[in-house]
């Protein structure tokens, strides 16, 4: 009996203050709450690299930059699509990233190759190379780390491990000049 005197008089309240019939409200303000969020964020984008342990951070590296290589990552071109999944290239047009050592340099020198690009002849294996490597300094610095990382250690390469911070070093110097 209560509850029923309850009801009538809130019904009678918010049917005075909005002006309208009691029963269209409820519905009205229930609305937002179903509403979906627009854009779902993107997994890679927020990876705390540098507060995971060693071991998962290399393992992530390794799995995120093997996507990059055969993918592009997020706007890139992928890897493979020139220097093919097995790391070989193509002879006469893309040479191969096995066992390139001196070429790749350090994580830094090899970031840059990525983030600026590369062109010019060099000499790979004693085979000489004109083309263009296009430059994929839109791909964020994680993404680049990962890709690095993925060819310094794939294939029989085993050319350590790099970091976004590496990356960032890279972008503010010039491009890496090869022979
Ligand atoms: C459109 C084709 C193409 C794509 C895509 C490409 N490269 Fe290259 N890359 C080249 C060419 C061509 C050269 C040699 C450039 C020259 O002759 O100066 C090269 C050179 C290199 C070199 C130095 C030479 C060597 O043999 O080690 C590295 C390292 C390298 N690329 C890594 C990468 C990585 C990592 C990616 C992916 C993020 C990538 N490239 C994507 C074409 C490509």
């Amino acid at each position: 009996m209560r509850n029923r005197n309850a009801l009538a008089l809130l019904a009678l309240l918010v049917g005075c203050a909005g002006g309208e019939p009691a029963e269209t409200k409820p519905v009205e303000t229930a609305e937002p709450v179903v509403e979906a969020p627009k854009e779902e964020p993107k997994p890679e984008a927020k990876v705390d690299l540098a507060a995971m342990p060693e071991a998962e951070r290399v393992a992530w590296l390794m799995k995120r930059g093997e996507e990059v290589y055969k993918t592009g990552g997020t706007g890139g071109v992928a890897c493979s699509s020139c220097h093919q999944e097995t790391g070989m290239g193509v002879p006469g047009a893309f040479p191969p990233l096995v066992g390139q050592k001196d070429l790749m340099g350090d994580c830094v020198h090899h970031a840059g190759l990525v983030v600026h690009g590369l062109s010019g002849e060099i000499t790979v294996n004693g085979e000489k190379f004109n083309g263009a490597m296009p430059a994929q300094g839109n791909l964020p610095d994680e993404e680049i780390a990962a890709v690095i990382t993925y060819a310094r250690n794939s294939w029989g390469n085993a050319f350590g491990n790099c970091l976004p911070e590496d990356v960032a070093k890279a972008r503010g110097l010039p491009a890496p000049v090869l022979k």
